[in-house]
């Protein structure tokens, strides 16, 4: 709710309030954003003391005015050259080109329903409860300057975004223009961010904010896997339960910017948007330019507090369409199965025992179209390739189809390989400096999408293969990072970046727009475009392509930060697994991938009789399940050496809990699962399914109780193994919730080397359980 009266603006969700008021100079200060309370009992008067003298050697706003000093004041926005030195939201070249701003209040409105105004060429969050939008104008200028925020009111998170109108009557030029400032009084404060590179995305830093400047950004041209766009400020103390924290996140895809700063004084600023680097944008008279809309949000609950908002606005106003909380079919993906080596034959083969383990959907990756036999060529020649694929696109998915399973496809509309038809034919359609080498990326090139011919190209091209079969799947990849950024259809190339961005917008808009049925989920080397950009059109992400369950468990509690699970896919693949050569199980494998969208990357047709049974019965257990991960909070219990997630349903009615260890210690029998969350007045079922263990994972201890020597591997062995399974134990506890919350449950006891049987827990290196939470009846 949105509340104003004499110049002072209150803004709140739930459980949060956000106060600013204007100045009689004109600006606005910020005054409070935390845990809710009635700002009109006092708050204005309590937190704007009297200020008649600016402190040492300050810059004063003005001679009307002289007790206002900008740079030691919380302000809701910064200009550049009034006396404020810190990070500014925004920076003009005027017409006389002179970079002093002045913007200063001129009137607001509060917009509701269909006059909420949203932003132009670019994805934003649906159906805020209500939109404040303070118009600013330049005292010394015809250009305006528009604050929005949007209010939502469920999830706890505003968001904000800007618009500059250009008044005048030649053009001026925007150098800088962010999206969200938030500036506290004070306060000792850590920083989150999550970076990485291809295969070890979303690492969790955490960095004492000092005097100083602190910049999680990306120039890459996407939003990378450096640094995601996602961050988080929180107090020094504050911890996964309890604590102040801030999230601020970006509905953008392209270079982004966030700067955390603490001055002299203590007072500590946030700033975000598109990155200013390598930035400007012209704007002709009359025109307007947009900021991408920024989201943020406070917990007072900690971070788990701050994801669950997170979390809570990507589910209800971000990820839209049919598919939008809606479970998503198990699928195999030919991918790591078999790479670029795909024919009819393989795929057939697979989908037929894909259907007897209970997947539902087949997913053709790479490799199907042009002479795509490898990653130097063909991509831009998006027609089958009819050696591998006879029938075309609609040969294969017919006879898939015909098994009883969906049928997914691979494209990357992006890019265009040099060696393909298409550039052979196009080579104007490829970003290049003209007469310069161009720098590679997987031997590929990007596609000029700030040109209209080259997206309605596309457009078409991916639109008729779409349409050519009965599609219901399609993983959009991106495979690099811009270089050599330039547009011979521009004047300004400082506007490549953004430009090539709301390209893309317009392009991913009219392909999904077109085909509402369709799943796309969204990749790009794995994790290279994790944002909620994206995630507006595409309703969930291929988080990275690492499989290994163990690199993977972290790279989900990264993303658990900022993102719900229900937008990540992960998916089991053959071990040793091929990015780190590391064996896991397979019960290790489906418990990371059980809290996200299923799927499988593994040629199912070398699988033995045992392998096969395990993942139909892992598919059976998922089915029955999946739906609790589109309406539940997603817990962080602990993570680092040991994993331990929890996912709650909102009801309170089910949960699950995956722990998950490192490297195993000798001697270490004990375990506990640490339990929160569950309704303290329902009695719950806490159990397990026992899983069987072959008895190879225990090497010659089998000699210890065979009668007769078995050597490790030999044939004896082998065949012992099929009749032979070692039980695991057996968990079955029954108590109230408050006793679950208090105290956790103390499972059997690991493995010690003391001796093994259907009592002791098999919990190697990388070993994990599942363990379910059901409300029990009372009798
Ligand atoms: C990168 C993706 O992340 C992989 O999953 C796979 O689709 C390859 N590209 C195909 O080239």
């Amino acid at each position: 709710m949105i509340k104003v009266s004499d110049f002072k603006f209150v803004i709140e969700t739930n459980t949060t309030s956000y106060c600013f008021r204007k100045l009689n100079s004109g600006q606005l200060e910020h005054l409070y954003y935390g845990e809710k309370m009635d700002a009109f009992d006092g708050a204005f008067e309590a937190l704007c003391p009297v200020n008649k003298y600016p402190a040492g050697n300050l810059c004063t706003y003005s001679k009307d005015f002289p007790d206002v000093a900008l740079e030691n004041m919380c302000l809701e926005y910064s200009g550049y050259g009034k006396g404020d030195v810190r990070e500014p939201l925004v920076v003009i070249r005027n017409t006389d080109g002179s970079l002093t701003s002045d913007f200063i209040y001129h009137s607001y409105v509060i917009n509701r329903g269909e006059h909420i105004e949203s932003i132009n060429g670019m994805p934003s969050a649906l159906k805020p409860d209500e939109q404040l939008k303070i118009k600013l104008m330049d005292r010394q200028t015809n250009v305006e300057l528009d604050l929005y925020y949007n209010i939502f009111e469920e999830s706890d998170c505003i968001t904000r975004f800007s618009k500059v109108v250009n008044h005048e009557d030649s053009p001026i030029e925007i150098v800088r223009l962010l999206s969200n400032q938030l500036d506290i009084f004070e306060g000792s404060f850590e920083f989150m961010n999550f970076t990485g590179a291809w295969a070890r995305e979303m690492n969790v830093n955490t960095t004492p904010v000092f005097q100083g400047k602190l910049v999680n950004s990306s120039v890459a041209g996407v939003s990378s896997n450096r640094n995601n766009p996602f961050t988080i400020l929180k107090k020094s103390d504050t911890n996964e339960f309890a604590g102040d924290c801030f999230g601020f996140n970006l509905i953008y895809s392209g270079n982004h910017y966030t700067c955390v700063s603490k001055d002299g004084f203590g007072k500590v600023r946030v700033v975000s948007g598109i990155n200013p680097d390598c930035f400007s944008f012209k704007l002709n008279s009359n025109e307007a330019f947009f900021s991408p809309e920024a989201v943020m949000s406070y917990s007072g609950n900690g971070l788990n507090g701050l994801s669950k908002n997170m979390h809570t606005f990507v589910r209800k106003h971000i990820v839209r369409g049919k598919w939008a909380g809606k479970s998503r079919p198990v699928l195999l993906n030919s991918w790591e199965a078999s790479y670029f080596k795909i024919d009819e034959k393989k795929l057939i083969d697979m989908a037929k025992t894909a259907k007897k383990l209970g997947i539902e959907l087949l997913v053709v990756d790479d490799g199907w179209f042009g002479k795509r036999d490898n990653d130097k060529s063909s991509l831009g020649d998006w027609d089958t390739n009819l050696k591998k694929l006879p029938g075309g696109l609609k040969g294969i998915c017919d006879k898939i189809n015909g098994l009883g399973l969906d049928f997914g496809i691979w494209i990357e509309p992006e890019m265009v390989s040099v060696d393909s038809d298409l550039y052979r034919k196009h080579p104007d359609y490829a970003v290049c400096v003209p007469g310069k080498d161009h720098s590679e990326g997987r031997n590929q090139r990007f596609l000029d999408f700030t040109k209209k011919e080259v997206r309605d190209y596309i457009v078409d091209k991916i639109c008729n293969v779409l349409s050519s079969a009965n599609i219901s799947y399609v993983k959009w990849d991106m495979n690099r990072i811009f270089t050599d950024f330039y547009s011979d259809s521009l004047d300004n190339q400082m506007e490549f970046s953004h430009r090539y961005i709301l390209g893309l917008y317009d392009v991913i808009e009219r392909i999904t727009g077109a085909f509402p049925d369709i799943l796309f989920e969204g990749c790009a080397s794995g994790g290279n475009r994790f944002d909620l950009g994206i995630l507006c059109y595409m309703p969930q992400i291929w988080a990275s392509d690492n499989t290994d369950a163990w690199c993977r468990a972290a790279i989900q509690t990264g993303l658990s930060y900022g993102y719900p699970m229900s937008v990540v896919s992960s998916h089991i693949s053959g071990c040793p697994n091929h990015q780190t050569l590391r064996n896991t199980l397979l019960e290790t494998r489906f418990n990371v991938a059980f809290m996200a969208n299923l799927g499988y990357e593994i040629n199912v047709s070398d699988l033995s009789s045992e392998m096969m049974n395990e993942i139909k019965a892992q598919i059976k257990l998922y089915k029955e399940n999946r739906d609790v991960l589109f309406d539940s909070d997603f817990i962080r219990m602990s993570y680092g050496d040991n994993y331990e997630w929890m996912l709650v349903s909102r009801d309170k009615s089910k949960a699950f809990v995956i722990t998950l260890s490192g490297l195993s210690k000798a001697n270490y029998p004990d375990c506990e699962v640490k339990l929160t969350g569950l309704c303290d007045d329902k009695l719950y079922h806490f159990y397990n399914i026992p899983a069987k263990y072959d008895i190879h994972h225990f090497g010659d201890l089998i000699n210890i109780v065979s009668p007769v020597h078995i050597r490790q591997n030999s044939l004896v062995h082998n065949a012992v193994s099929k009749f032979v399974k070692m039980d695991g134990e057996t968990e079955d506890i029954v108590a109230k919730g408050s006793v679950l919350n208090k105290c956790g449950v103390r499972t059997h006891k690991n493995f010690a080397g003391t001796g093994y049987d259907s009592d002791v827990r098999f919990y190697q290196d990388f070993g994990s359980r599942l363990y379910f939470i059901e409300e029990a009846k009372n009798d």
